[in-house]
């Protein structure tokens, strides 16, 4: 079955939801907030259950109960509008989007102009024709940003020449002693591996227990969802380049601090200014407003494609995130789907 569909049975929905909290990622202050669409409206439902259940309520499956499947079409019924079903259903999902709304919370007076620098393939995303609304949902997604609208400084390197700046930049990350607490309780840096010549980077938050043990990204559970997911948008995980915002493991897997992102800005910039990619998934919240210095939430960052230097970005759920909220999913694999038809996969 394929990942993001893995929460339409009862089983695994209740054995995710029961899970305790995750000791290998982030992304726990994120949220489905408030709402656009029917798929919005079927994200957030999702997670009041996951609350309701965290807080104690526990669901027994048996054969009189409906499943999740039924319980969502039961809700998706009731929303008849097609145009607001993006985030649902593949069918829904258009081309990036740039929308005007909420714009003026992040972007600079130029935006526009540099968003253009994106043509030909960004295209105004469709909105609610029926019912415009002159005050945009908090939903909304908020207009492309684009922070660092120049291109990537300096020049392109051949790929030796990559790798052998990447080791060293690794080298100074596993010196590092910015941070005092992380440092004094880190086992090792997590510096980041993959091609050095990526069409995709994926950037997460930070490493958990398991990349702390290994020094590798992404191999703890929330790393093997991110496979799936890399997978199912026809990719291998050795093509693309993963790496995250912070370079040591938070104690606890707390969110890292600001100063601590910002001590970490230079060596995440470095890697991206040296791989180049076409694209960057921001994946949580925490590297998506690090890398588009941004404080919108992922709710208001996802379905629109961004720049950031020569790069398009975009913002998706955590793997983290849809392993305690897998109704998510479904957000995330239309993102996914966004992604794919920009970039030609298939
Ligand atoms: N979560 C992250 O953001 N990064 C990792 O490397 C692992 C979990």
């Amino acid at each position: 079955m394929p990942w993001w569909r893995e929460h339409d049975e009862n089983s695994i929905l209740i054995s995710d939801l029961n899970a305790p909290p995750s000791t290998d990622g982030p992304g726990k202050h994120e949220f489905v907030s408030p709402f656009q669409s029917s798929g919005d409206i079927l994200a957030a439902s999702g997670e009041l259950l996951a609350h309701l259940q965290r807080s104690g309520l526990r669901f027994v499956p048996n054969s009189a109960a409906a499943s999740m499947a039924s319980w969502e079409q039961t809700l998706a019924a009731q929303f008849t509008s097609p145009a607001t079903s993006a985030g649902v259903t593949s069918a829904g999902v258009t081309s990036a989007g740039v929308t005007s709304a909420g714009a003026s919370e992040v972007l600079p007076e130029n935006h526009v102009a540099a968003s253009q620098t994106l043509a030909p393939t960004l295209q105004e995303r469709p909105r609610d024709r029926q019912q415009p609304s002159p005050t945009p949902s908090r939903l909304t997604p908020v207009a492309s940003s684009s922070v660092n609208s120049a291109p990537y400084p300096g020049v392109s390197l051949p790929v030796a020449e990559v790798v052998t700046a990447l080791d060293s930049l690794s080298q100074s990350v596993a010196g590092c002693t910015r941070c005092k607490a992380l440092a004094s309780c880190r086992t090792q840096t997590v510096f980041g591996e993959g091609s050095p010549q990526p069409r995709f980077v994926f950037f997460g938050e930070a490493p958990g227990a398991e990349e702390d043990k290994t020094g590798r990204p992404f191999v703890g559970a929330a790393g093997q969802l991110l496979t799936k997911m890399i997978e199912a948008i026809q990719l291998k995980r050795e093509d693309v380049y993963l790496l995250n915002t912070v370079k040591c493991r938070p104690p606890g897997n707390r969110n890292p601090a600001p100063d601590e992102v910002a001590n970490c800005r230079e060596y995440f910039e470095t890697q991206l200014q040296l791989l180049r990619p076409e694209y960057i998934v921001c994946l949580g919240a925490v590297s998506s407003q690090a890398l588009l210095q941004s404080k919108l939430s992922i709710g208001r960052l996802r379905q629109t494609f961004h720049q950031y230097h020569d790069s398009k970005v975009i913002a998706i759920y955590h793997p983290a995130y849809l392993l305690r909220n897998p109704d998510a999913k479904r957000a995330a694999w239309a993102d996914l789907q966004m992604l794919m038809k920009d970039a030609g996969l298939r």
